[in-house]
C-alpha cells in the first residue's frame, strides 16, 4: 500500500484524485488551506483521509504532510487566468513559491516522484496547432507564467537533486465538483449551471476561440499512470487532454440540448489574457505514461451536466437551481 499525498486535496482536482486513489486501496494524505477548495468535495471521503488544514506556503507544515509519503500530487493553485491579472503577487505566491515549498518538503522526505499540476496556457497564443511539447513556450499571463516557471522547479529538482518529477500540462479540465459560483470559474461549469438555472450565459469575444476540454477522469487517470509509470520519465512534461478541440458556440449548442435551455447566449467583450485556440499532441502521453483518454466530450459533458443537476436538488450547496 502506498501514500499519496494530494495538496489541495478539497478542490475539484484534487479530490477527484483522492477518491481514484481510495479506490486503488491506496492511503490519502491530503491538504487544503480552502481558498478555493471545499469541504463538502470531501464530504463522504473525510474519514477515509488523512486531512490537514494547512497553506503549501507552510513550510513546516509541508515537511510533517510529506513524512512517509510515496507520491506527492500536486494540485494546490490559484487556477484562474484572470484572477492573475488582477493579482499577479497573490497568484506568484501560491503558484510558485508554494511550488518550491512543496518540492523542498518532498525533497527532503525522500518521496518517490512528484507528479505536478501543469497548464496548458504556458504554450499561449502561438499559431501551430496541436500543441506539443517541444515546442517553445509562449506563456501570456502571470498565470501561466507561474505555471511554466513551477514546470521548471519541477525539472531542476530532478536534475539537482535527482528528485523525481513529471508535469502534466492539463489542458482545461471539466467535470464534477468544479466551481462555477466564482467569476474565474472554468467555461463549462459556469455556462452549466447558469443554463440549468434557465440563465443566459455569456460569451467573451466570438464564441470561435476552441479549447481542448478534457474529461476529469482523463486527468486523474494521467496524474496515476504518471506515478507508475518507468523512470525515464522523470524529469518530463506531458500534455493532458483529447486531442479534439470544440469551440464555444458549439459546446453551447451542445449544452442547449443537454440541459434543455431555451434561452439564447449573450456576448461580451474578449478578456485580457485570453488564448485564442488550444489543442493538444497526446502522443508523447500515449506514448511514456500508456495514457488514452478514456471519456470524450460529449459524454463529460453528460456526466457533468447530470452531476449538476442531481446537486441542486441533493445540498443546494452550490446554488444550482433546476428549472420547474
Ligand atoms: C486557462 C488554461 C487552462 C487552465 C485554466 C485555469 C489555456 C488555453 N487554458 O483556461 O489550462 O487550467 O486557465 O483557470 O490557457 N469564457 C466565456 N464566458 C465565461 C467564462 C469564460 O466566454 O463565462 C471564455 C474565456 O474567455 C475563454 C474560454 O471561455 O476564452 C475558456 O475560459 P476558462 O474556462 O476560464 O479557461 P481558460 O482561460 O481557457
Amino acid at each position: 500500500m502506498s501514500t499519496y499525498l494530494i495538496t489541495g486535496v478539497a478542490g475539484f482536482i484534487g479530490s477527484s484524485l483522492a477518491r481514484a486513489v481510495l479506490k486503488q486501496g491506496d492511503r490519502v494524505r491530503g491538504i487544503d488551506n480552502f481558498s478555493t477548495g471545499k469541504p463538502e468535495n470531501l464530504q463522504e471521503i473525510f474519514k477515509q483521509i488523512d486531512f490537514r488544514e494547512a497553506d503549501i506556503l507552510d513550510l513546516d507544515a509541508m515537511n510533517k504532510a510529506c513524512e512517509s509519503v510515496d507520491y506527492v500530487l500536486h494540485q494546490a493553485a490559484i487556477p484562474s487566468v484572470p484572477k492573475s491579472v488582477l493579482d499577479p503577487l497573490g497568484s506568484n505566491r501560491a503558484n510558485v513559491d508554494g511550488t518550491v515549498n512543496v518540492l523542498v518538503a518532498a525533497r527532503d522526505a525522500k518521496v518517490k516522484r512528484v507528479v505536478y499540476a501543469a497548464s496548458s496556457s504556458a504554450y499561449g497564443d502561438t499559431p501551430t496547432l496541436p500543441k506539443h511539447e517541444e515546442m517553445a513556450p509562449h506563456p501570456l499571463s502571470p498565470y501561466a507564467v507561474a505555471k511554466l516557471a513551477s514546470e521548471y522547479y519541477m525539472v531542476s529538482f530532478f536534475h539537482c537533486y535527482g528528485l523525481e518529477t513529471v508535469c502534466l500540462r492539463y489542458f482545461n479540465i471539466f467535470g464534477p465538483r468544479q466551481d462555477p459560483t466564482s467569476p474565474y470559474s472554468g467555461v463549462l461549469a459556469k455556462f452549466i449551471t447558469q443554463m440549468l438555472k434557465g440563465e443566459p450565459p455569456t460569451i467573451f469575444g466570438d464564441g470561435e476561440q476552441s479549447r481542448d476540454f478534457t474529461y476529469i477522469d482523463n486527468a486523474v487517470s494521467a496524474n496515476l499512470l504518471a506515478c507508475k509509470a518507468p523512470k525515464n520519465v522523470a524529469g518530463g512534461v506531458f500534455n493532458v487532454a483529447t486531442g479534439r478541440r470544440v469551440n464555444l458556440k458549439e459546446s453551447f449548442r451542445i449544452l442547449k440540448k443537454l440541459t434543455d435551455y431555451e434561452g439564447e447566449v449573450k456576448f461580451g467583450p474578449e478578456r485580457a489574457g485570453d488564448v485564442k485556440h488550444s489543442l493538444a499532441d497526446i502522443s508523447n502521453a500515449e506514448k511514456h505514461l500508456g495514457y488514452r483518454p478514456i471519456v470524450d466530450f460529449e459524454e463529460g459533458l453528460k456526466k457533468t451536466v447530470e452531476w449538476y443537476r442531481v446537486k441542486s436538488v441533493d445540498s443546494g450547496r452550490w446554488s444550482v437551481v433546476t428549472k420547474p
